[in-house]
């Protein structure tokens, strides 16, 4: 996390970033910090029963309320001008650990304060094996329309190797039960480039995914986390390091594979069987909009202010207990750090990013970037071409160096 500067103990924003929420949809994260067992690859901001036992204030069962409360703070911060909340996106963790009433009490809590926009999406991550299909009944009837589930292989020792304690039979029947009792739709969350995994592996989870017909996937290239039990093994030499071509080659074989099965890169990793099926939510992110993050560690973005809670599910608690925000700290953005996060971020779209956003010296380096074909130009707006995506990061620091 960057160290930006203390944030107000109200949680208040200045009156600027304020004066832009009508201008731009508004969506709510909501951070679920537990999960049954930790992944070994995973360093997200989430605890197992055994590591939060003793700690006061961080239970499950109080999770929900204390996350209400600070819905209630951002309700009183962003006042009478907050638009009605288009996107819910509620993400861990895993949050089907917690019973799906609870789940259910957020959005009603959303409506409550801010009012849900009638056609809003309102998705929940979770585990293939945290819920049953009564679960995903009653998640539907409590306003949920979009469920991700995390997938990541279909292959037995890849599933091993990342820890995962569900198999890929049961990611695949949870889809079928989630389409059974109409979720809108459905996602199916994928990692290539686990240890050991060959390319017929990842061909096996790809078509395996595609059985099931979920209408979005995502597929990200393992990353190998500093402080995480997988690092651990790799440094020791118990497994094998990623390979940068071996991503980039099983980036191609999803490419190609999932586009022939009807879907379309919307965004870098993610893919969608329509423009309706896009996560909605996400764009958000990708396309600088106003979103508050509730929970432990979540982040969140009004009008140009970044700020980021405390860490600890602990501390999240007792600093809403006794009535302060739980932001930890803030950045004011500048006018040219917003033009340049939006060109790290409109760039990863398949929609491209509108060349206005360019200074003459930037204009002037597309010219090789075209000859070298890792972008192309329509109608003004700058588009990475399949070889720009495998080196989308570098694309951009050429760009704007
Ligand atoms: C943080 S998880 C939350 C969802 C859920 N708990 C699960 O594991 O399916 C969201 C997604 O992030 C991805 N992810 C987590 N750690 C990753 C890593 N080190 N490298 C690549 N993807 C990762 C996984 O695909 C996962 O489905
Ligand atoms: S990948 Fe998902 S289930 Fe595994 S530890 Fe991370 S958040 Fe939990």
């Amino acid at each position: 996390m960057p160290e930006g500067q203390p944030a107000p103990s109200d949680g208040s924003l200045p009156e600027q970033a304020r004066s832009e929420l009508s201008l731009r949809p508004l969506g709510i994260y909501v951070h679920v910090p537990f999960c049954l067992t930790r992944c070994g690859y995973c360093d997200f901001n989430t605890y197992t029963a055994a590591e939060l036992a003793g700690e006061p204030g961080s239970s499950r069962a109080g999770y929900v309320d204390a996350a209400i409360h600070e819905l209630g703070l951002a309700a009183r911060v962003l006042g009478g001008n907050a638009p009605t909340v288009s996107t819910i996106f509620v993400g861990g963790g895993t949050p089907t650990v917690l019973p799906p009433d609870d789940l259910g009490r957020l959005i009603a809590a959303v409506d409550e304060h801010f009012g849900l926009a009638p056609d809003a999406e309102v998705t929940t991550e979770s585990n293939p094996e945290s819920i049953d299909s009564a679960g995903l009944h009653r998640l539907r009837e409590l306003g949920y329309n979009r469920i991700s589930f995390g997938m990541q292989s279909a292959v037995p020792h890849v599933l091993a190797t990342l820890d995962r304690t569900h198999t890929a039979g049961r990611a695949l029947r949870a889809v079928g039960e989630a389409k059974a009792v109409g979720f809108a739709s459905i996602s199916l969350d994928l990692i290539y480039g686990t240890p050991g995994e060959s390319s017929n592996d990842w061909v096996e989870s790809l078509r395996a995914a595609l059985s099931a017909a979920p209408d979005h996937i995502s597929a990200y290239a393992l990353i190998v986390e500093e402080g995480t039990r997988l690092a651990a093994r790799i440094r020791r030499g118990e497994l094998p390091s990623t390979d940068d071509d071996d991503l980039a080659d099983k980036y191609l074989i999803a490419e190609d594979l999932l586009t022939a099965a009807g879907h379309t890169a919307y965004e870098v990793s993610n893919w969608s069987m329509s423009a309706a099926s896009r996560c909605r939510h996400n764009l958000g992110y990708w396309r600088s909009h106003h979103w508050w993050g509730i929970g432990p560690g979540a982040h969140s973005h009004v009008g140009g202010v970044r700020w980021w809670n405390v860490k600890h599910p602990r501390a999240y608690a007792s600093r809403l207990a006794s009535g302060m925000s739980p932001a930890q700290a803030r950045e004011l953005l500048s006018v040219e750090q917003r033009r340049v996060e939006r060109i790290l971020l409109e760039l990863r779209l398949a929609d491209g990013l509108t060349t206005s956003l360019l200074t003459s010296t930037e204009k002037s380096r597309l010219v090789d970037l075209v000859a070298r074909r890792l972008v192309v130009v329509e109608d003004d707006m700058l588009i990475l071409t399949r070889d720009g995506k495998l080196l989308a990061d570098g694309v951009i620091r050429e760009l704007l160096d």
